[in-house]
């Protein structure tokens, strides 16, 4: 099999997948086609807050493609969210109906809005005529449930979506448990658009095996399994760089600098950089141990302290084996 998968995207992992994040990860590790923003929402259904304007400003997203994504369950809400990224520019833009959380799925948004068909039907009426052949969705295989993204695949079919991206598992899982692969394969086959795959890709092979399987997807999106590892999408790609851990460092430390720089506090640096470090300490040898330290951190100062001790100690990197493991599926 050639090296090159289709598209492969960064997932949107709100608080994580910022910019600089998208910035750093470009510079120092590259080999992914495009990203896709964390949801940009409006505050009473009117207005844009400055910063999620900025997280997607195309002047700043110039080396990494960017798709804006928005969330909302009301036409008047997608059409302001909808003219402002159109006024900055772009020309696609994807609608979250994936989103778990409780409070949102109760509000009917995110997978929340896959339960209300009309709902759903004036957010695509509205999405589609404001992003002409730029209009994509983010969904899962249902909430309680597989089955419901089945029902409302005739709805999606009816509309020149540019892509339905599937995230394997039900709401009720949010990100744990297995993913579905067959709730999968069966959302593909009816699914008249172009299908990007997501949840739980945390190696080569586990990219390898799902492509052998779904030849028919179009392009996969990984989150976790990057954060934890940058360096898969180079391995996914054939990079012949070796994986060593100065270029994690050098990523870390230029992500730490201009983290510092955007951020105002020490208490948001801290935060993001937690994190952060809640995905990818379990790539390292005694990485639970180092996930204390910086969890228990109170200033960006002991954060810094705690990491030149960890460099001095020569950490070694560990291999992720653990991907995808469907229970009684036969991949
Ligand atoms: C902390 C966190 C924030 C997330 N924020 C978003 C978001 O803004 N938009 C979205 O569509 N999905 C969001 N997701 C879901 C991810 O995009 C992705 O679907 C999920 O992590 C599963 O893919 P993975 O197994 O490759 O990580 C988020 C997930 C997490 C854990």
């Amino acid at each position: 099999m050639p090296p090159s998968p289709q598209t492969l995207w960064l997932a949107p992992l709100r608080g994580v997948t910022g910019l600089t994040f998208r910035q750093c990860l470009t510079r120092h590790f590259g080999h992914l086609d495009g990203a896709v923003s964390p949801f940009l929402t409006t505050v009473a259904g009117v207005r844009i807050k400055a910063t999620h304007l900025t997280d997607i400003e195309p002047a700043r997203n110039q080396a990494l493609a960017l798709v804006p994504q928005v969330i909302g369950k009301s036409s008047t809400e997608l059409r302001t969210l909808l003219l402002a990224i159109r006024g900055l520019g772009y020309a696609r833009c994807d609608l979250n109906a994936g989103c778990p959380w409780p409070m949102i799925v109760k509000k009917g948004r995110g997978a929340g809005l896959l339960r209300d068909a009309d709902a759903l039907r004036r957010m695509l009426d509205t999405g589609c005529a404001l992003m002409p052949g730029g209009f994509s969705i983010k969904v899962r295989l249902g909430i309680e449930s597989s089955g419901l993204l089945l029902e409302r695949m005739d709805l999606l079919n009816g509309y020149p979506l540019r892509e339905v991206t599937i995230h394997a598992r039900t709401a009720r899982q949010r990100y744990e448990g297995h993913v579905d692969l067959d709730g999968f394969a069966a959302a593909l086959q009816a699914c008249r658009h172009p299908v990007c795959y997501n949840g739980d890709i945390r190696t080569a092979a586990d990219l390898a095996e799902l492509r052998r399987r779904f030849p028919a997807v179009s392009g996969w999106m990984i989150g976790r399994g990057i954060i934890a590892d940058p360096f898969l999408p180079g391995r996914i790609r054939g990079d012949p760089r070796p994986v060593a851990i100065e270029r994690l460092r050098a990523f870390l430390d230029d992500f730490g600098d201009q983290s510092a720089h955007e951020l105002s506090g020490p208490a948001p640096l801290l935060g993001r950089l937690k994190e952060l470090w809640s995905y990818l300490h379990a790539r390292f040898v005694d990485g639970p141990f180092l996930w204390r330290q910086i969890r228990t951190s109170r200033h960006p100062d002991d954060y810094r302290r705690i990491l030149d001790d960890w460099w001095g100690r020569e950490p070694q990197l560990v291999e992720i084996t653990e991907g995808i493991k469907p229970p009684g599926t036969s991949a």
